[in-house]
């Protein structure tokens, strides 16, 4: 039997052990569909608290070296809970009680704010990921891929281009280009970094040390979640400084649509929900709206149809152009349902509807993923106005369960939703509603048109069941991963 391809999936987040956004499900079920197709993929993230206890690991290997000032840290492998099944991920964790072992999030405090040692903490995964690509890990096992994903792990190219034995080659995925992690050059000998590399043609972004610029000057090959999203971040408006060394790049930039966890987000099968349903029968639907009303305070009325929003509650989504409209949409029969957190001054102006309007806006502040699920299976439409999109998730579990999105035509969200028009409707494309620009004029008329749709049922449950029967799962999307790893490594094969 031919020996498979391995690859190394570098990540800060992985779902269920860590997530706080998109990130999180992708790392749990991208690894995992590759190794359903003969790719043995592992997964190397922090040890964050209970992630050691959760993947019932074992330590492997004697401690591992990094950075110049820092004590070894000690690796240890275990099994993703909860992945798809079949398919045993194996998980190397980094536990450094210094750098993870910390209660409050992956990147900041309790109160929001970042780590203030962030630029050490992820210079560590990365850098265990070199060592690792250089087959120099804790361990025998090495791989020939190393994909890194955000600037959590660019420096994992950088490092893998200034060591001597290299054996992997690395893809570096953009999840979200405003993120760039960008830190003083004073930290360059901390990082174990040459001052030859802080150059625009190395590490340098603005004076900084950028370890996202780090990583699409130094990988072999750089993917992002969206073909839409891949052509934007070469244009002014969406590449965040970086457009010029992405349009430089564009022979090494692959846009993949992301896929979503078809097992988790089905909504025939959902533990979370009130009842079961599916394209051939839709009837359970409303009790998820019923317990979806409860769970609000909102009145119960079934014949209302409920606008929803699960979000990080930032600008890049959006939120302010949705909170502009909310007093106005109430003068129709509706209500709102919003699971979100993030920016305090959003949240505070969603806490102050819900008290205004009883029974008519119901808000959910915080991390819920029971709830996220229940919104989807009780909403009528999903909100996604987003300035810009990478790939966005919400949208496909919004088609999935029956909610029709109502999206900006940007990103992924471009590549996945189809605007109602009578020929979409007639060609069965059509799943939701797609405006073009990201102001309150236009998402006004675009979901007053939506309004207006939801008052012919018959035509809704056409656009309801398009959406249910596509097919958003990874299998297609984690090929083209494997096509673009055989390009870089030819010559390996799956098992
Ligand atoms: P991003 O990664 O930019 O936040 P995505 O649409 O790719 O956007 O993914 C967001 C993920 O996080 C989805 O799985 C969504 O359901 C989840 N999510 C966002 N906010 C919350 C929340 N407050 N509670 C539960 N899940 C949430
Ligand atoms: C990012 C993006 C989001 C994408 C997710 C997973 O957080 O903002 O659009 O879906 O990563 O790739």
């Amino acid at each position: 039997m031919a020996e498979a391809l391995r690859v190394l999936y570098v990540t800060s987040e992985v779902f269920p052990l860590a997530k706080t956004g998109g990130l999180g499900d992708v790392s749990s079920v991208l690894p995992s569909t590759l190794r359903q197709l003969g790719v043995d993929a592992r997964i190397l993230m922090p040890a964050y608290p209970d992630v050691i206890a959760r993947l019932d690991a074992r330590p492997v290997g004697a401690p591992v070296p990094t950075l110049p000032s820092l004590e070894p840290v000690q690796l240890f492998q275990g099994i993703l809970p909860d992945a798809v099944p079949g398919a045993l991920t194996p998980v190397y964790a980094i536990a450094s009680p210094t750098l993870y072992a910390r209660s409050g999030g992956p990147y900041a405090d309790d109160s929001g704010h970042d780590w203030p040692d962030n630029a050490i903490r992820f210079a560590v995964l990365s850098k265990v990921a070199a060592l690792m690509g250089c087959g120099a890990g804790p361990d025998d096992w090495w791989p020939h891929i190393v994909h890194c994903n955000d600037w959590q792990s660019g420096l994992t190219p950088a490092y893998l281009a200034l060591a001597d034995s290299v054996r992997a080659r690395s893809v570096l995925s953009i999840h979200n280009l405003a993120f760039q992690g960008n830190f003083s050059p004073d930290l360059m000998p901390a990082l174990g970094l040459p001052w030859s590399c802080f150059h625009p043609r190395g590490v340098e972004f603005y004076g900084q040390i950028s370890y996202l610029k780090a990583g699409l000057h130094y990988a072999d090959h750089i993917s992002t979640v969206s073909r839409s999203y891949a052509r934007e971040i070469q244009t002014p408006e969406f590449g965040f400084g970086m457009q010029g060394l992405l349009v430089e790049a564009n022979d090494r930039l692959t846009g993949i649509m992301n896929g979503i966890d078809a097992l988790r987000w089905n909504p025939a099968t959902d533990p979370y929900l009130a009842a079961p349903y599916s394209s051939e029968d839709l009837s359970g639907k409303l009790d998820n709206k019923r317990l979806l009303q409860a769970r609000l305070a909102l009145e119960p009325d079934p014949e209302l149809p409920i606008l929803a929003l699960v979000t990080r509650l930032t600008y890049q989504k959006g939120v302010d152009l949705v909170l502009g409209l909310v007093d106005e949409l109430l003068e129709q029969p509706l209500q709102w349902a919003v699971l979100g957190s993030g920016d305090k001054a959003y949240e505070a102006q969603w806490r102050a509807l819900a008290e205004i309007y009883p029974g008519r806006v119901g808000v959910s502040i915080g991390y819920h993923e029971e709830l996220a699920h229940l919104v989807e299976a009780g909403a009528d439409l999903f909100l996604m106005p987003s300035r810009f999109e990478p790939c966005g998730l919400n949208q496909m579990y919004s088609m999935r369960y029956g909610v029709l999105p109502v999206v900006r035509r940007t990103g992924g969200l471009a590549d996945s939703v189809v605007d109602i028009t009578p020929r979409s409707l007639l060609d069965g494309a059509a799943t939701g509603f797609v405006f073009e620009n990201a102001n309150r004029e236009e998402l006004r008329a675009c979901l007053l048109r939506a309004l207006l749709l939801y008052r012919d049922q018959a035509t809704w449950r056409q656009a309801q069941l398009h959406g249910m029967r596509r097919d958003f799962s990874w299998a297609a999307s984690a090929a083209r991963y494997l096509e673009l790893y055989r390009t870089l490594q030819p010559g390996w094969s799956s098992m």
